[in-house]
């Protein structure tokens, strides 16, 4: 019935001579290979293709699984990894055999596909008079059209796109996008993209338990958004230049704007994202996408689960304390409580959930409402799973929802709060690790040491309070508790157990130390307690080494600390590789960072606003690693850009932690941190106001240093250190607080113009900007109790980087 001309590998290519009788196919003189003529057919068996003119899409058979196909088209360029990206399908729902299947262009001019005679997808009813051909163009559109006018398409591919939109592929009120089911299942999924009757594209999650809407974010209106309803053409395009426009509004350029040359296509992903992918080097790198926070968007965890980050800025669900995962295997189907949620209200206790919400489903909303009143809506509301209670600093007064199902939770910051409603025996057991927060799990390069001074903390067990540690009712009044390092000297150390610390963590000689500096020769920084110099080991390595004044002493206290600082391991922390005590001397050796200080960069114009985020990233990750994992509590209490070293690609690793108590030797046991440490500008207030420190000294400092970033002012000033100063600090912190009330929700571009830092290059994101600005001013509040921690912060700030790749 069909003839089949095989020519160059792959591009194979059907002629029919004749559109009415199925005879022999002339030979190449007529050769089309991208043409489909009336009559003929694809078969599964034969492996044949359609390939556009200049090669780039090729439409056919496409091998998905065990014996199961689709009729799709794909770029005939194969990725890196040898998988092939695919633009369209025409049966993704119902894959056909890998024998028998056929795509043919009926004599009624009609495209059919079908598995064993059985009809499986068809376009459209179409009766032409005259005869019509099959064409796949170089846009990737597959087009039926009359041979006597090419122009004209009776039925295209382009209008019933699956997940994907290519270049000048119009975008109507008659198209969706649907994404895949999952990454290897191509089928329809659970996400939408459309055109709304109030004439805005908005994404959709739907499911059959739950259908919302989530982009734009469906509490703003359309104004807000950006996005107007005026206009009812519905229709948009991205173009060849990598402009996007719509008439709702929606408008923008991928970051790779202008270069007609790439490859694109906009793609709503299986997460519920849509990406813009930019085709470099057989691989697809973003080049924009629609949400920063991956976790915002609906339906990805299931019911009752709690959307987090992984290190990599991944997303991952987790269930909440009191709840268990339903399938192991799948996300997707959330989580369900262990216990019984009905019975008695006196059963029933709460526990805190800091910063997170969960979307939508408020049986109650009371405004004005105390905190017992909205405890009580939900404790007597026997479907109630929980209670959102904040105030909200706009509308200056307390809000109350009560919520009878926990969809799209995530970590979303001030000021919401959510109580969890559980039987009093599970929030007694409630301990820090809801959700297990797997997180925490240390890297395995860290030696089990046993610390010298763990034996003498008897000053009371440190339980920091991690994440949501907080019992509502049990310990409401406050959380925190004092720690303090006894650093009394270890009676056993002996000066051997160290060596074996780790490998690559080494004890010097003053000799080689002298040696690898070159008697001292370039001196690179100070400050810290010492003078750092360049050098280089013999196994040419170059290093920083750090000679500490000679104030400190007790040989002991200080291989006590080395103990410590030869167990820290994160990317975000500079590594120590070792150290020198002989006599006098003290002296660390850390890695060499080609790039200074981050201090020797904000005046610059080498650090661009993507380097700018990821910064902020990394040294919130590196000091909630000295705060929280792993380790136990490693105050770094002198966080400023002095301190923040970069390496050769710009990555931030946060230098000097580990030593603030070797700088109090001989005070009073108990008051270790009796005098002022950290550096004017950077410091909290509770080293002025003489309170107790504990590791949200870290976060003011980290909140003041990013603030700095991000506008270039300077929070130090020569000025004697007393309550003047602190007030300069405060006008900077203020003034920025000022901008960000005065925008509510978010900056305009204007606003971010005259707060942000001239000297940083490049563009970025308005959300992120905005984000990190919100975390900084909360880190910087003036009540310690009101900062977020580090992995809090970390947690809040993580997809500022998950951009790209
Ligand atoms: C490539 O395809 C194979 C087989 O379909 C699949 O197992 C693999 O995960 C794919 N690779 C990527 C990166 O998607
Ligand atoms: C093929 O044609 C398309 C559309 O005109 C163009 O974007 C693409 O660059 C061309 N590819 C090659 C390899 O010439
Ligand atoms: C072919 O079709 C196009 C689009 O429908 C139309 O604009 C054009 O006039 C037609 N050309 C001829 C020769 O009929
Ligand atoms: C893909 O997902 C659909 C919908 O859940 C399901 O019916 C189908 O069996 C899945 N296909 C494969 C190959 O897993
Ligand atoms: C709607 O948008 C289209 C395309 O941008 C434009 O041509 C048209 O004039 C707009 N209509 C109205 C009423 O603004
Ligand atoms: C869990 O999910 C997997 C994958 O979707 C499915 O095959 C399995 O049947 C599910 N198990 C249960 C108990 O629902
Ligand atoms: C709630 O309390 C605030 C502050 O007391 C007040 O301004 C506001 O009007 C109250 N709202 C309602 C609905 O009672
Ligand atoms: C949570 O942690 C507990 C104990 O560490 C473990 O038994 C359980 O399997 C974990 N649950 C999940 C969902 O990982």
């Amino acid at each position: 019935m069909h003839i089949l001309f095989k020519f160059l590998i792959p591009l194979i290519t059907l002629y029919y001579s004749s559109q009415v009788t199925p005879s022999i196919a002339s030979s190449s003189s007529s050769f089309s290979p991208s043409i489909l003529t009336q009559g003929s057919s694809i078969l599964v068996e034969n492996k044949d293709y359609l390939v556009s003119p200049n090669g780039t899409f090729t439409a056919g058979f496409h091998k998905i699984g065990q014996n199961a196909y689709y009729f799709a088209i794909w770029f005939s360029i194969p990725m890196l990894d040898g998988n092939y990206t695919l633009v369209w399908m025409a049966n993704r729902d119902e894959p056909v055999n890998g024998k028998r299947s056929t795509f043919s262009l009926s004599r009624e001019g009609n495209l059919v596909l079908t598995d064993a005679g059985n009809t499986i997808w068809k376009s459209t009813n179409i009766r032409s008079n005259s005869p019509v051909e099959l064409q796949l163009l170089d846009s990737g559109n597959l087009v039926l059209t009359t041979l006597e006018n090419k122009s004209s398409y009776l039925w295209q591919s382009f209008s019933f796109p699956t997940d994907t939109l290519l270049p000048n592929q119009p975008f109507t009120k008659d198209t969706v996008l649907i994404s895949s089911r999952s990454s290897t299942n191509l089928s329809s999924g659970f996400y939408k993209m459309y055109f709304e009757n109030d004439n805005v594209i908005k994404l959709l999650y739907s499911s059959n338990e739950i259908t919302s809407v989530y982009w734009p974010l469906p509490y703003l209106v359309s104004w807000e958004a950006e996005r107007t309803t005026y206009n009812n053409s519905k229709s948009a395009l991205l173009d060849s230049k990598g402009q996007f426009q719509s008439t709702d509004d929606l408008s923008f350029r991928t970051i790779d704007y202008g270069d007609q040359a790439l490859q694109r296509r906009l793609t709503l992903d299986v997460d519920g994202n849509i990406r813009v992918y930019s085709l470099k080097n057989r691989r697809w790198s973003v080049s924009w996408q629609a949400v920063s926070l991956p976790c915002s968007i609906h339906g990805v965890c299931g019911p009752n689960s709690l959307c987090t980050y992984n290190s990599k800025s991944e997303r991952r669900c987790a269930c909440p304390h009191g709840y268990k995962s339903k399938n192991n295997s799948d996300v997707s189907f959330g989580c369900e409580p262990i216990h019984d949620l009905s019975g008695h209200h006196e059963n029933f206790e709460f526990i805190k959930l800091p910063y997170v919400e969960f979307y939508g489903f408020d049986s109650d909303y009371i405004e004005n409402a105390t905190f017992k009143e909205c405890k009580k809506a939900c404790l007597t509301n026997s479907n109630c799973k929980a209670f959102q209670f904040a105030f909200y600093n706009e509308e200056n007064h307390f809000k109350c929802y009560v919520k009878t199902l926990l969809f799209n939770g995530y970590y979303k910051g001030t000021p919401f709060t959510t109580y969890l409603k559980l039987p009093k025996s599970d929030v007694l057991s409630y301990d820090q690790d809801v959700a297990n927060e797997s997180g925490l799990t240390c890297s395995s390069s860290i030696i089990e040491l046993k610390r010298t001074y763990e034996k003498k903390r008897e000053n009371g067990p440190l339980k920091f309070t991690l994440w949501f540690s907080i019992i509502l009712g049990v310990i409401e009044v406050t959380s925190f508790v004092f720690f303090y390092y006894v650093t009394k000297q270890p009676s056993t150390t002996t000066t051997q157990s160290y060596l074996a610390i780790a490998t690559g963590f080494k004890r010097f000689t003053y000799a080689e130390i002298v040696k690898a500096s070159n008697k001292f020769r370039e001196e690179i920084g100070r400050g810290g307690g010492g003078i750092v110099y360049k050098g280089i080991l013999p196994d040419k390595r170059v290093v920083a080494i750090k000679r500490l004044h000679e104030a400190i002493q007790g040989e002991a206290e200080f291989l006590t600390e080395m103990s410590t600082i030869g167990r820290i391991n994160h990317k975000n922390l500079i590594e120590t590789y070792g150290y020198c005590a002989e006599g006098k001397h003290r002296i660390l050796v850390y890695e060499y960072m080609e790039n200074g200080s981050l201090a020797g960069n904000l005046g610059g114009n080498q650090l661009d606003w993507q380097n700018m985020f990821e910064i902020a990233v990394g040294v919130a990750k590196g000091l909630a690693y000295l705060h929280e994992e792993c380790l136990e509590w490693v105050l770094h209490c002198d966080v400023k850009p002095q301190n923040i070293l970069l390496d050769a690609n710009y990555n931030p690793k946060v230098a000097d932690f580990g030593l603030s108590k070797l700088f109090h030797q001989g005070v009073a046991e108990n008051s270790i941190f009796s005098r002022i440490r950290g550096t004017r500008g950077y410091m909290a207030p509770e080293w002025v106001f003489n309170l107790p420190i504990t590791s949200k000294v870290d976060v003011y400092s980290f909140g003041m240093v990013v603030l700095e970033m991000i506008t270039g002012r300077s929070p130090t000033y020569d000025q004697p250190r007393d309550e003047n100063e602190r007030l300069e600090q405060k006008r900077l912190v203020s003034w920025v607080r000022e901008k960000v009330h005065e925008a509510g929700e978010s900056l305009t571009d204007a606003q971010i113009m005259e707060i942000r830092n001239p000297m940083i290059r490049g563009g970025y994101e308005k959300e992120h900007m905005n984000n990190l600005l919100i975390v900084a001013l909360q880190c910087v509040e003036e009540d310690k109790d009101a900062r977020p921690t580090m992995s809090e912060v970390v947690k809040m700030i993580m997809h500022l980087v998950a951009v790209d790749d």
